[in-house]
């Protein structure tokens, strides 16, 4: 057996940290990505070896397959309505709780799922912290249609907003346009620092073509940061930071 990178016990901490979160009875969001892996372990045998009664909800055929295959029974966001608790990744998370998501093309279901949530915990390692917003690349989903014109209209945006940017890139998967589980395409903006966040997510937001973009900004409650020694801190957005274990 291959022993573990640093990162993969960070992640794996965070993660049992989140799931510790989970009480009997819960109806839960499941997000998308590495992390959000290794909570869909923990979760599943916390609910083998406690007989846990949930509902789950996932953000990504993945995550729902992957959940399945665990022995978790997934229904769809709507059959469930509301839910109590989502725990999910993140690409990048600032002071204020904010963040950017959707490395995994999974952000317009990550979003919805999120926002249909009581609570939503992020679970992440150390370096997914940042000051600002940007350095990460900021997806962008966007509808097949016209999406060149939406492209200029996205670096348009960019550029009225004084935003230092590069080439806005069509994702890639092997040698096609990567699809997301809606069957849209991702347009990947590498910025350098978002200072305002909800002005850019509102005006990329506003052009036709977009679906929705990676800036979750005040959506998340709590962010669970694992360390590669297996403990994890917890940050709130009020800035404060407490070590858990
Ligand atoms: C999926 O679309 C993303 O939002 C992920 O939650 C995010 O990219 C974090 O992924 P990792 O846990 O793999 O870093």
């Amino acid at each position: 057996m291959t022993e573990a990178s640093p990162a993969d016990i960070a992640k794996n901490a965070a993660a049992e940290a989140a799931v510790a979160l989970v009480e009997d009875g819960m109806r839960l969001g499941l997000g998308t990505g590495s992390t959000a892996v290794f909570m869909v372990r923990r979760l599943a045998e916390r609910v083998k070896a406690e007989g846990l009664t949930l509902r789950c909800a996932a953000t990504s055929k993945s995550t729902a397959e992957l959940a399945e295959s665990l022995g978790l029974r997934i229904e769809a966001l709507d059959e469930i309505g509301w839910l109590d608790l989502t725990l999910d990744g993140a690409d990048e998370v600032d002071p204020d709780l904010n963040l950017i998501k959707g490395a995994g093309g999974a952000l317009l279901r990550e979003k919805i799922v999120a926002m249909a949530s009581d609570r939503m915990v992020v679970m992440a390692d150390g370096s997914k912290v940042v000051d600002v917003l940007g350095a990460f690349h900021l997806p962008v989903e966007v509808i097949e249609f016209g999406w060149q014109t939406t492209q200029a209209l996205i670096a348009r945006v960019l550029d009225e907003q004084g935003l230092d940017h590069r080439p806005i890139l069509l994702r890639q998967s092997d040698d096609a346009a990567y699809r997301t589980d809606e069957g849209n395409l991702i347009l990947d903006l590498a910025l350098e620092r978002i200072e305002d966040p909800a002005r850019l997510s509102a005006a990329l937001n506003a052009i036709p073509g977009v679906v929705e973009n990676g800036l979750f900004l005040h959506i998340c409650d709590l962010a669970i940061i694992g360390r590669p020694d297996g403990s994890v801190a917890e940050l709130t957005a009020e800035g404060s930071e407490e070590e858990v274990e």
